[in-house]
This record gives structure tokens, sequence and C-alpha cells, in this order.
């Protein structure tokens, strides 16, 4: 089964008839909320509103652990995560999409793996390619299914947030290779590998990162909600195709 994890801006799909709604326990603690399960087109689909579905959890206490346990124990093999971004470079203005194929973890003191604590042996994953490439192939595809342009790779840039990052912060970022940023993309990338799930992003990119095009002097936070809504109408209609498949 299919999931979708819905970041700032969709805590809720329109077009999911929802047939239940669980409270999972987890030896994690809880998920952000219930998992929601429901068919949209008829097929069957899970959904789980990543900060919670009145939005209070902010990126660092977000369980992620919890949260991708959950989708596990439910039976969900695949995930396709929406995560809002900042664009750093120019391929990423605000208002677009991208489905990166690799990532930069600068995020800390999240707990990031299922493998730890005193009956768990030390396990290693292979990370080359953060995100599965079927479920980033499936996601491509779908938009352009459904009409909507996006930017078939990039590299995402996990920070800690809650806080924007500096002008200098981004500028690291770009140096280093990322071209968009985010606070929610890891350890979630991470832990669904480890449980052998299929795991791609759908970045939201809804402002251009400090210091970059129109938030030279600064980021207007009053304004992002417009392009959240505009541009998650445009994540709705991928969606819809996604479960086609
Ligand atoms: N930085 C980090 N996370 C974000 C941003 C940003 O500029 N925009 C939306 N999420």
């Amino acid at each position: 089964m299919l999931a979708i994890i819905g970041g700032s801006g969709l805590t809720q799909l329109a077009n999911l008839e929802i047939t239940s709604r669980q409270i999972v326990r987890t030896p994690y603690g809880e998920p952000s909320g219930p998992l929601t399960f429901g068919r949209v087109g008829g097929r069957d689909i899970a959904f789980l509103a990543r900060h919670g579905y009145a939005h209070t959890l902010a990126p660092h206490e977000i369980n992620y652990r919890s949260n991708i346990w959950a989708l596990h124990s439910r039976g969900v093999k695949c995930i396709a995560a929406v995560c809002t971004v900042g664009g750093i470079t120019p391929a990423h203005p605000a208002g677009s999409l991208a489905v990166p194929d690799q990532l930069i973890d600068y995020t800390w003191g999240r707990r990031s793996t299922f493998f730890e604590g005193a009956e768990q042996p030390v396990t290693h994953i292979d990370f080359t390619n953060p995100y599965d490439e079927t479920a980033r192939e499936m996601c491509i595809s779908a938009a352009r299914d459904a009409g909507v342009a996006i930017v078939p790779g990039g590299t995402y840039a996990a920070t800690q947030g809650p806080r924007l990052e500096t002008r200098a912060e981004v500028d690291r970022l770009e140096r280093d290779g990322a071209t968009i940023v985010g606070m929610t993309g890891m350890p979630e990338a991470a832990l669904a590998r480890e449980l052998g799930m299929q795991y791609a992003v759908i970045a939201v990119v809804v402002n251009s990162a400090a210091g970059r095009r129109e938030s030279a002097g600064g980021i207007q936070l009053e304004e992002l909600g417009k392009v959240i809504e505009e541009t998650m109408s445009k994540v709705r209609l991928i969606v819809a195709k996604l479960v086609e498949r």
C-alpha cells in the first residue's frame, strides 16, 4: 500500500474517501496523529499529517520513528513524502516542485535510527542513493500525467529549524551542492530505508531560501500561505495520479 505523508499545507487529502482512522501505538511512542486510511479513485491509500492534524509539532519535535514504524506496521510499502522547502538555486523558484535524488543531513539530536539499544545488533544501511528510484519515477510520471511541471532531481539539505537559515548558512549549503532546503526530510528517509520501505520526496518550494532572489532582504513569512495553498493544489493533482499506479 502507498502512503502519503503530508507536510505544512497538506493536513488532509480532499479527494480521500476515508474508511478508517487508526491510533497506532509503537515501541517508540505515538505518531503525529492517527493514521487515516481511505480510497482515492477506488484505490487504498494511507495518509499521515507529519506535523499533526492541527499542525502543532515543529520539525524537531516530530516523532519520525513512530510515524514510520506505524505506517510499516499497517502494511505500507511505499511512501510519497510531501515536504515544503526553500529553493536555493534558480531551478527552484517559489511555487515550483521537485523530486530530489540526493540529500545532505544537517539535523542534530533527532532519534534517527531503529538500530540502537542493548538488544539491537549494530546495523548499517546503504544510503548512497537515499531515495528509492522506483518511488521517484512514480512521482515524476504522476506529475507528468497530471500536467504539472516538476524538477526531476536536486539535493535536499535537511536543516534543524525551526528557525529559517541565515544567508551565510544558505551560502554554505549551496557550496555543498544543495539545491533545496527543508527541515523534515531527515531522519524520515533513513528510517524508511531501515525498514526496507520505498520512499521518495515531493518537495514543494514555498520561498526562495535566505538571501536568494525575492528573499534577498528577508523571507516574508506572511506571504508564504498563498504560495503554499496554490502549490499544494498541484500536489493534490499529482497524488490523484499516483494512486492510479
Ligand atoms: N528553509 C528551511 N525549511 C523551509 C524553508 C526554508 O527556506 N522554506 C520552507 N521550509
